[in-house]
């Protein structure tokens, strides 16, 4: 269903229109200026595959898209667009290359500080990730990542660092990129070294704890240091649909959503809800939390964002599941959704049901940070000027913004959208370079080969357009 009633009507004033990256996926320059390897230099198929011992020609994150060299052209493409924020996270291992030294590596700093100009020369607000999958290898290897809740105050030492240095040229700052996919990607999102397999469940919920203190240890830290700071937790959105009306199917897809829910309802409430508890207890886990640590969770944040790439479906049926292919998380296929080539499912309205869940939930304003078709492009020439002819990538992007426009319409109070990726980047689950996001082409393919020119595709004046209209063109 598409209402069509709302046609021509702007977003409200000030909208935040954008796009988002994250450094690992496209700064490449892996070990240049001091930065120490991260768990990405290791992981050459993403989460399709073992992490390596040590980084490895074949992966294409080393040198990703080279934003750390051509970061200015990048920006000033985005500003053409008519950006008004650009999402980017940090990468840890460049200012604490071991993740658990004292003092910071200015270079890595001072990268950020020139990224941070050029955002200013155009008026770009800066929405920063303080950590996108990127834990410094040695706190996986040494540490087993979050497993260890030394990693709190690791974490604490850069999150400070970068509210004494950024504080006065950052107000919106996301603690953890996509916090709840550690319960399925442990390495990626948790720096845990130990295969997934080996894993108990103590160990991933103990990891999950120190994550979610260290988010509130963070919100405090930036109250002290850089009151001016918005400070949001990240989340994985993927509303779980029941198969069938069978009540069974119901709450079974309930049970996921609380899976999910819960990491909103620490980060928006400030302590554990009754159900993720005696999910615990089920599980026969007894976790480690301190007195300290109970009151640190009562630092909550300020906004909640999210990506947003698609639904799923739950079934109690065993005999009724057919898994889907998907973002990380997998679920049941739905079968009255298209998918994507990477067989992802495609439903705009569930971007507006998730906005809407969102925003009754825990009424505090919202920011779409991820939403984006990864995609094959042909780079083709119209008129003698090189770009891609991506009328789908458009089609998806509208039908998207149409459905924020109706949530906006329903009440819900929406900071921002940033797309994903406004550039052609390496992708996170399978780190390839032909699973493309961008409006802006980059000549970099699967084999490491090509020029890293930048090419306009059409999506790209089509977002523009958008952006100009405030919506309005939709
Ligand atoms: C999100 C991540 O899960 O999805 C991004 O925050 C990622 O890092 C994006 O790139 C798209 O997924 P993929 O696997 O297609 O890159």
């Amino acid at each position: 269903m598409t209402n069509t009633s709302l046609t021509g009507k702007a977003f409200p004033e000030g909208f935040l229109w954008g796009g988002a990256t994250a450094a690992n996926q496209i700064e490449g320059k892996w070990n240049v200026d001091g930065k120490g390897p991260s768990i990405q230099d290791v992981m050459p198929v993403g989460i399709s595959g073992a992490p390596t011992e040590e980084p490895t020609q074949d992966n294409l994150k080393l040198e990703a898209i080279d934003f750390y060299s051509r970061y200015a052209q990048d920006i000033a493409l985005f500003a053409e667009m008519g950006f008004k924020v650009f999402r980017f996270s940090i990468a840890w291992s460049r200012i604490f290359p071991n993740g658990d030294e004292t003092e910071p590596n200015e270079a890595g700093l001072a990268f950020y500080d020139r990224v941070l100009d050029e955002c200013e020369k155009y008026g770009i607000e800066p929405l920063v990730t303080i950590s996108h999958y990127e834990t410094p290898l040695h706190l996986a290897k040494a540490y087993d990542g979050w497993t260890d809740r030394r990693l709190i105050g690791f974490y604490e030492r850069y999150a400070r660092t970068l509210f004494e240095r950024f504080g006065n040229r950052v107000t919106y700052w996301l603690t953890f990129n996509e916090i709840n996919s550690v319960l399925h990607a442990p390495l990626m999102s948790g720096g845990i070294w130990t295969p997934k397999e080996q894993l108990s469940k103590t160990q991933l919920y103990q990891a999950i704890h120190n994550e979610l203190v260290a988010s509130a240890s963070a919100t405090k830290i930036a109250r002290e240091v850089a009151p001016n700071a918005k400070i949001g937790c990240m989340i994985l959105a993927m509303p779980t649909y029941p198969l069938t009306p069978d009540p069974d199917d119901v709450w079974a897809a309930k049970l996921i959503e609380h899976d999910n829910y819960a990491f909103g309802d620490i980060h928006v409430r400030g302590s554990y809800p009754g159900y993720y508890l005696r999910k615990l207890r089920e599980l026969g886990v007894e976790l480690d939390i301190t007195d300290e640590d109970r009151e640190i969770l009562k630092n909550t944040v300020d906004f909640v964002s999210f990506s947003y790439y698609m639904s799923v479906c739950e079934t109690a049926d065993p005999s009724k599941r057919v898994e889907g292919r998907g973002n990380i998380m997998g679920g049941v296929q739905n079968p009255t959704l298209e998918v994507s080539e990477w067989g992802w499912s495609i439903d705009p309205v569930g971007l507006r049901v998730v906005l809407n869940d969102f925003w009754e939930r825990w009424q505090v304003p919202l920011f779409i940070v991820e939403n984006g078709l990864g995609a094959m492009d042909k780079l083709t020439e119209v008129d003698g000027v090189k770009t891609v002819e991506d009328g789908y990538r458009t089609a998806y992007l509208r039908d998207h913004l149409i459905q924020v426009r109706e949530a906006i319409e329903d009440g819900v109070d929406l900071l921002g959208y940033t797309w994903w990726g406004p550039i052609d980047l390496v992708s996170a689950s399978t780190a390839e370079l032909s699973k493309r996001y961008g409006f802006v082409y980059v000549d970099r393919n699967n084999d490491g080969s090509g020029s890293l020119e930048r090419y306009r595709k059409q999506s790209f004046y089509a977002y523009k357009e958008i952006i100009e209209s405030n919506g309005a063109s939709l």
